[in-house]
């Protein structure tokens, strides 16, 4: 029999007639069973967040922040429990899953801090011969329900990046996790009473798209903040009336390998970035420029490197790739490299599903404005091109409907800051990959990547309402 884990709404823990079956990815097997919230439950979930409101807004930043060290220490108590699950219900490979749970324990402890200096300034207002006498300050008020829809593929750690700056800023949210991967967050929802958050102030539910979709027309909340697909995201973006949106999505992430680079560096961290959790990344290395008197020593280094990577069972402590999230995810994959080599690309390594895996694929020659390189492909492969001219080579990363982080590996100062100046895109990294990221950093992107940043403070202060006071400096009477 299969564990049933209950959603959390309200304060409560419930279950409703429509069961949600989650199997691993890997072999099919039944994890655990959970429930779709109904219309009822969301409604009950609005009315305690706004309830709940009314505690969290006057939290003091100390037991704002206790409440976030508490969250972090349940977790770091479970951590080898969370790290398993996740292995389990996304597939992700053992060793991987253990780093998003420490990620996820530095989020909420760097939220916690956070908590502590929400702070405001002092701004003089008497410039003007009309304004003599006048000061003002300002401080940030937290703005009220938050809704957050959350991924797959980091089915905690981007969870945690809409709970706990919801929590550090006095606002209270309701989650929808992942269909896919649900049980995480259920999980991590066990640890909320004990770590002393307000009854009401987070719910954590599966929902289907109807009751789902009311997490964006709903007035009630102030805030939307989702982490998904593009075309999805702009979507919701649309029709999410007066409310805030914050849009974490994804890109065709681009990395230049520069004359000058230290290719003992960048070769292991390209594997890395194109084939951590089956590319199943929003910033996972998908474009490679390299400049051409390095070309012939990268490819035939970097192929040599992807022959090594492991498939198998992400509880393997040996594994460094699983199976991709589900057969539609490996299918298109597959349909995408069999229509880029029909229009002329060639595979050096891979390019073929097994079951529910997909091979590390390394691709060359692909037409620039195939799919392959053009759009997301959230897959284990990666498409190289070899540039001779260092502003081409900028170019042809900013040659993209995307731009959420890139990467340059140079030993050149003036090309790094050129990149930096030139790049569009959230995040430029200089000699190392653009699928680096420590949580407390500002991250996201432009273009159709998405709008706003996360980073706990800068997500704090999407969450969060400017209000100025101004004083007049009056004689008394
Ligand atoms: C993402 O896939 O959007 C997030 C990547 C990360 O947090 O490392």
């Amino acid at each position: 029999m299969a564990r049933e884990y209950p959603f959390y709404c309200a304060g409560e823990w419930r279950t409703s007639p429509q069961r949600l079956e989650i199997r691993n990815p890997y072999n099919d097997e039944l994890v655990g069973v959970t429930f779709n919230a109904t219309e009822q439950d969301f409604e009950d979930a609005v009315t305690a967040a706004q309830r709940a409101f009314e505690v969290t807004r006057r939290l003091q930043s100390y037991e704002r922040a206790e409440i976030l060290l508490r969250l972090a220490e349940g977790l770091r108590r479970r951590q080898e429990e969370f790290a398993r699950l996740i292995a389990q219900e996304a597939g992700k490979p053992i060793r991987d899953a253990r780093v998003e749970v420490q990620r996820g324990i530095f989020t909420l402890t760097t939220a916690a801090e956070e908590a502590k200096r929400i702070g405001g300034e002092v701004i003089p207002l008497d410039l003007m011969a009309y304004s003599q006498g006048r000061f003002g300050f300002t401080r940030r008020f937290p703005i009220g329900p938050i809704a957050g829809i959350s991924p797959f593929n980091f089915p905690l750690n981007l969870a945690l990046h809409k709970i706990a700056p919801a929590l550090a800023s006095g606002n209270t949210i309701l989650l929808k996790p992942p269909s896919r991967d649900p049980l995480t967050m259920l999980t991590f929802a066990e640890l909320l009473d004990e770590a002393g958050v307000p009854k009401g102030a987070v719910s954590i539910m599966p929902m289907d798209r109807t009751v789902g979709d009311r997490l964006v027309t709903d007035e009630r909340f102030k805030l939307l903040t989702f982490t998904g697909s593009p075309d999805v995201g702009w979507d919701l973006k649309a029709r999410a009336g007066k409310k805030k949106v914050v849009l974490e999505l994804g890109g065709n992430a681009g990395v230049i390998v520069d004359r000058t680079a230290n290719l003992d560096v960048a070769i292991p961290r390209i594997r890395t970035g194109a084939f951590a959790y089956a590319g199943q990344v929003c910033i996972s290395v998908q474009r490679v420029f390299v400049h051409r008197a390095r070309w012939d020593e990268f490819v035939e280094r970097f192929v040599e490197d992807v022959k090594k990577i492991k498939m198998g069972d992400p509880l393997d402590e040996a594994t460094d790739l699983g199976p991709m999230i589900d057969d539609k995810a490996a299918r298109r994959t597959q349909d995408w490299v069999e229509s880029a080599v029909a229009e002329g690309a060639k595979v050096l390594v891979g390019g073929k599903a097994e079951g529910r895996f997909f091979q590390p694929t390394v691709l060359v020659d692909a037409p620039k404005w195939h799919p392959v390189c053009s759009r997301e492909a959230f897959a284990p492969l990666v498409v190289l091109f070899p540039f001779d001219d260092f502003e081409q080579a900028l170019a042809e990363v900013n040659d993209s409907a995307y731009g959420l982080q890139a990467g340059v590996f140079t030993s050149s100062l003036e090309h790094a800051l050129r990149a930096f100046e030139v790049l569009e895109v959230g995040g430029v990294i200089i000699n190392d990959i653009p699928t680096f990221r420590i949580d407390h950093m500002p991250y996201g992107g432009v273009k159709d990547s998405g709008l706003s940043r996360e980073g706990l403070r800068y997500a704090i202060e999407d969450m969060t309402e400017l209000r100025l006071v101004v004083f007049n400096r009056v004689p008394e009477i």
